[in-house]
């Protein structure tokens, strides 16, 4: 159900779950300030308790006021891309933020959205957590129509149409004196290199990944995807729009070769649509550049197809 920002504020403040629009994808809010309803939203989504949420602020003080030791460079990173898609892992006073956001972690994420009818509503209600507005395991929701098939069509959507970038927020944290990712997400090692003056290690592939959440089964179709170019005479296939497929039966096309902005902001529907087609097996192209956001979207292809 379409929502105004009116009611929207209204829900939240009275304990309520909506989902709200971002420049990434939608996320699930709940009030910081309600337990009940920062539990429910782990139960709507399926989530586990270990998997902490990030804290949306519209102001970069409901952040800063909280934290219990400053990493360096904090400042030159929020100046930098706040409002924007980078979210940053900081060590918090325990007591400022609900255990269960932090997943009782002695940190919490924080990241403001660039979104500009989420972040007066956020000047409205203060911060929410929002975790993207999808049921645990699938790909996160770029339009309200992918939040109501996955939360049922009375679900309160405020409706800020498609995202702009598609894709999640960069995950950050500052680790043994530097920088890290620790999610890779809509903008890119070379981006934050700008700002930092040296290339932030990616460590969102060890084995005890920073982040509970990558550990977990993500971003994936119930089809099975078959990423070795040796299946490339398989009868489905997802692939670019300059490129031709003499085998292929049914095409699902994630935009030009050449403009990762556009794949990425198709990413997520094309993985939808493969389950709403009754796709059971596709090939995908991923003879694609290995920088910028070209990491990002390589990374969501690999965990897409690994179960
Ligand atoms: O773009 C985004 O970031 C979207 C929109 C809605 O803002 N949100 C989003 O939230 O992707 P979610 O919950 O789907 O992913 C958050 C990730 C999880 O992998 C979680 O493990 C990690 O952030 N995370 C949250 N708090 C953390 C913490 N204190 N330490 C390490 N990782 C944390
Ligand atoms: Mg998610």
């Amino acid at each position: 159900m379409r929502i105004t920002k009116e009611l929207a504020a209204e829900l939240l403040l009275s304990g309520q779950v909506v989902a709200i629009p971002t420049e990434t994808v939608y996320g699930l809010a709940a009030s910081i300030h309600n337990p009940k309803a920062v539990d429910e939203i782990f139960a709507r989504k399926g989530r586990p308790s270990h998997n902490p949420l990030i804290v949306h602020v519209a102001n970069r003080d409901d952040c800063l006021n909280v934290i219990s030791t400053h990493p360096d460079g904090l400042e030159s990173l929020i100046d930098a891309f706040w409002p924007g898609p980078l979210t940053v892992v900081v060590p918090v006073v325990t007591e400022r933020i609900l255990p269960q956001i932090r997943a009782n972690l002695e940190t919490c994420a924080f990241r403001m959205p660039n979104h500009p009818e989420t972040l007066a509503l956020l000047q409205q209600v203060g911060p929410v957590v929002a975790p993207s507005a999808n049921l645990s395991g699938s790909p996160s929701s770029t339009c309200p129509e992918h939040v109501e098939r996955d939360f049922g069509a009375d679900f309160p959507v405020l409706d800020g149409g498609a995202c702009h970038h598609g894709l999640e927020s960069t995950i950050v944290v500052y680790q043994d004196g530097e920088w890290q990712i620790a999610r890779l997400g809509s903008l890119s090692q070379e981006d934050l290199e700008v700002v930092l003056g040296y290339v932030p290690k990616i460590v969102t592939n060890s084995s005890k990944p920073i982040c509970p959440g990558q550990l977990l089964a993500h971003y994936a179709p119930k089809a099975t995807l078959l990423l070795s170019p040796t299946a490339k005479e398989h009868p489905n296939v997802v692939g670019f729009t300059d490129r031709l497929y003499p085998a292929a039966k049914r095409l699902f096309l994630l935009g030009s070769s050449t403009d990762p902005i556009e794949v990425a902001n198709r990413l997520y529907s094309i993985l939808r649509k493969l389950d709403q087609d009754g796709v059971e097996e596709a090939w995908v192209d991923m003879d694609f550049a290995d920088n910028g956001l070209w990491k990002t979207i390589k990374e969501r292809l690999s965990r897409a197809a690994s179960r």
